[in-house]
């Protein structure tokens, strides 16, 4: 009988050991949930809302951050027109080989340029931005885990001033969703900061919404086409099923019936 206590005591002793050291352990941040067009097997991009994100991306974000896997030409996957893309290009200065006397030259875009990246080299950005480059945005939502939920969260997610209890460090600026709740990145979107053309209210939120489909869609610029494919497939393949359903009642028909 005392054996059975003890054995039942060190049993739970033992049990609850592991769970005491995993609670001492913090849990990885799960940003909320955030309705997305774009999630799911069928979702579509809203071609709107990333016309908007890509104007946040160029006006905000492309002042620090690079996004080199685009061409100017790859814009019109979210509808815009030749002449836009024309103009836009032309109104980049990009960075073209030393003259003859070794002088750095510049030249106006081409729609086939890739985006022009804010700093010649990482380093350069680096030295810039206080130590740390600004990272190259072309797979930013693909990196993360929970991309789009965390990337609209950590744009949400300043807090200015700090919670009292936050620890101050020079340069450095407090959000939630990152580690340490400290960043290298200011707190880069401001409400009516910019005016969106289609009249939609340029709020911190809406930016933050619009500008993360943008970073979506930049890292998988062809999931429209191949939802769209992927709904015709599943219907063709419905279509072959009720037809061989079909056939199947037939001949059964006449292989009873005789
Ligand atoms: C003033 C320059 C600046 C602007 C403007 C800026 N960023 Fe940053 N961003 C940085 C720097 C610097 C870092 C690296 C900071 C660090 O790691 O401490 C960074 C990091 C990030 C990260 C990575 C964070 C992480 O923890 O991995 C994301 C995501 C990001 N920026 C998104 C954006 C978006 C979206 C915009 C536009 C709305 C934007 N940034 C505008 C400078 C900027």
């Amino acid at each position: 009988m005392k054996n059975a206590r003890f054995l039942a005591l060190a049993a739970a002793a033992f049990l609850s050991a592991p769970l005491t050291t995993l609670a001492a352990v913090p849990e990885p941040l799960v940003p909320p949930h955030q309705k997305w067009d774009f999630d799911g097997p069928f979702g579509q991009f809203d071609q709107k809302a990333l016309q908007r994100g890509f104007m946040v991306y160029d006006r905000i974000c492309s002042t620090c951050h690079g996004m080199k896997a685009l061409t100017y030409n790859d814009l019109s996957g979210i509808g815009m027109s030749e002449q836009a893309i024309l103009d836009l290009a032309h109104s980049k200065m990009i960075a073209g080989p030393p003259d003859v006397s070794g002088q750095p030259t510049s030249r106006p875009g081409r729609p086939d340029d890739h985006f022009r990246s804010p700093f010649p080299s990482d380093e350069a950005a680096a030295a810039m931005m206080g130590g740390v480059a600004p990272p190259d945005q072309s797979r930013l939502a693909v990196i993360q885990p929970h991309g789009a939920d965390w990337l609209y969260a950590f744009l949400t997610g300043y807090k200015m001033p700090p919670p009292a209890d936050a620890p101050v460090v020079p340069g450095k600026f407090y959000n939630d969703w990152v580690d340490g709740h400290l960043i290298g990145m200011p707190p880069p979107l401001m409400n009516g900061m910019i005016q969106y053309p289609d009249g939609t209210p340029a709020t911190v939120e809406q930016q933050a919404r619009d500008v993360t489909s943008f970073l979506v869609w930049a890292a998988d610029p062809h999931r429209n086409a191949r939802h769209r494919t992927g709904l015709w497939v599943v219907l063709y393949l419905i279509g072959l099923l009720v037809l061989a359903i079909a056939w199947k009642k037939k001949t059964w028909k006449r292989v009873k019936s005789q």
